[in-house]
């Protein structure tokens, strides 16, 4: 096992009426910015919930965030942050949402000329203004994690940002949110999940049998609460053992020690943001294609996946390995979601090209648990997944 520090500051309410406790867990004398999505909120009866519980506090709204948060559009909360003196951000919705009030709370303290420079040069923020989440879909982690994905249409670009300073305060988890989900974002939040697990467990063994369970039991339990969900969002049972999978898929515990991979999302975001797919579908596109292309390298790990996940038993390393990667595709199959590139767009010929050229000009030369993947293993890997 690796060396490791492990920190993660976020308080998590959990459960059936948390978002109640809205009204004790926000700071009394803050000025809040409420921020929310394309509305969803106003038709579910969360926002009724959350304005409730906020009491007589003075509170801003901002709505209009749009999945896959776009820059332009939270450069204008940037500017009512500004000048309403703003001194708390309250994200209600899914990632993008959250990932949007991440983006508000580094660049509202960000003493540079232009906010899109903190993800372009990487800068990490070590304080950002104070922000809470109620979590509205169960999928990326955003509520108790410090990283955050921005879209700026005007490039068709799609960077990560992050730092110590953009964990939330606190996180709202009420499961009964999925309720009004639509089926295609809940298939979406649990492949989403899925592959956080896979990016930080499909590597090569290192004698970390208890990262290696933890990941395993998340696998275990996403799959036996993938056809509940989606049958009835009402069961809670289901719901809450989804949502709080998906929390910890990525809330940094099972990466602790261990080698982890992230090349799967370095790849999907460039389909976001050239063809505007949903991030799940485009990890469900990449992932088969970079674990066959990967073989020799994460077979191993591919073979224990299969007996411990999959009960995949026969053969030799080599034979569960393979079965693994085609049964983790006929998974996101039964969840509806296509794995090619080509069932989503007939505008793919060139892509391959064009996410190597950008991943070069990027200097992104080294990418996966062993730093070996280079643009042009990655132009291979997309070409596959056409
Ligand atoms: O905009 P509204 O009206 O809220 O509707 C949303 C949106 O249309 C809807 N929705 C959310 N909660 C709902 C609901 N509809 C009905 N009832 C509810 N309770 O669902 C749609 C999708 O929402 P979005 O927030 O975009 O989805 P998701 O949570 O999957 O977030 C995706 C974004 O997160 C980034 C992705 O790249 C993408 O931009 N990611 C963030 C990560 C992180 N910060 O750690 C990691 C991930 O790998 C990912 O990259
Ligand atoms: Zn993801």
């Amino acid at each position: 096992m690796n060396n490791f520090k492990f920190q993660n500051p976020t308080k998590i309410l959990f459960g059936k009426g948390q978002i109640a406790s809205l009204k004790d867990e926000l700071p009394q004398d803050a000025k809040i910015l409420l921020l929310y999505g394309g509305g969803s909120i106003k038709k579910n009866g969360i926002y009724e919930q959350v304005t409730s519980a906020l009491g007589d506090r003075e509170v801003v709204e901002f709505g209009g965030i749009p999945a896959n948060p776009e820059y332009a559009k939270l450069l204008e909360a940037l500017a009512v942050i500004k000048q309403q003196d703003i001194t708390f951000i309250l994200a209600v919705g899914g990632g993008s949402v959250i990932d949007g009030a991440k983006f508000l709370s580094a660049a509202a303290l960000y003493e540079g000329d232009e906010p899109w420079d903190i993800l372009t040069n990487n800068i990490s923020t070590k304080e950002g203004m104070p922000f809470a989440t109620v979590l509205t879909l169960p999928a990326t982690g955003s509520e108790m994690n410090s990283g955050s994905v921005i879209t700026r249409a005007e490039t068709k670009e799609k960077l990560a940002m992050g730092g110590p300073g953009l964990f939330p305060v606190f996180s709202i988890l009420d499961p009964q949110v999925i309720h009004s989900i639509p089926r295609r974002q809940l298939a979406n939040g649990i492949t989403d999940a899925f592959t956080h697990v896979l990016e930080q467990y499909m590597t090569y063994p290192t004698g970390a049998y208890l990262q290696d369970r933890l990941s395993e039991s998340i696998l275990q339990t996403l799959i036996e609460v993938a056809p509940k969900v989606l049958k009835d969002p009402t069961d809670y049972t289901a719901a809450s053992n989804f949502m709080w999978s998906c929390t910890m898929a990525l809330n940094g515990l099972i990466s602790k020690g261990v080698p982890t991979d992230w090349a799967v999302h370095a790849m999907g975001h460039e389909l976001t943001a050239l063809y505007g797919i949903d991030h799940a579908r485009t990890l469900a596109v990449i992932a088969p294609s970079h674990y066959t292309y990967n073989f020799e390298a994460k077979k191993e790990k591919l073979a224990q996946y299969a007996e411990r996940v999959w009960n995949i038993t026969d053969g030799s390393t080599e034979d569960k390995a393979r079965a693994a990667i085609q049964r983790t595709e006929e998974f996101f199959h039964e969840l509806d979601i296509d794995t090619k590139l080509s069932q989503y767009t007939d505008d793919y010929e060139g892509t391959a090209e064009e996410v190597s050229k950008r991943f070069t000009e990027r200097g992104w030369k080294a990418l996966g648990e062993h730093q070996s993947l280079k643009p042009s293993d990655a132009e291979q890997i997309v070409r596959m997944a056409y």
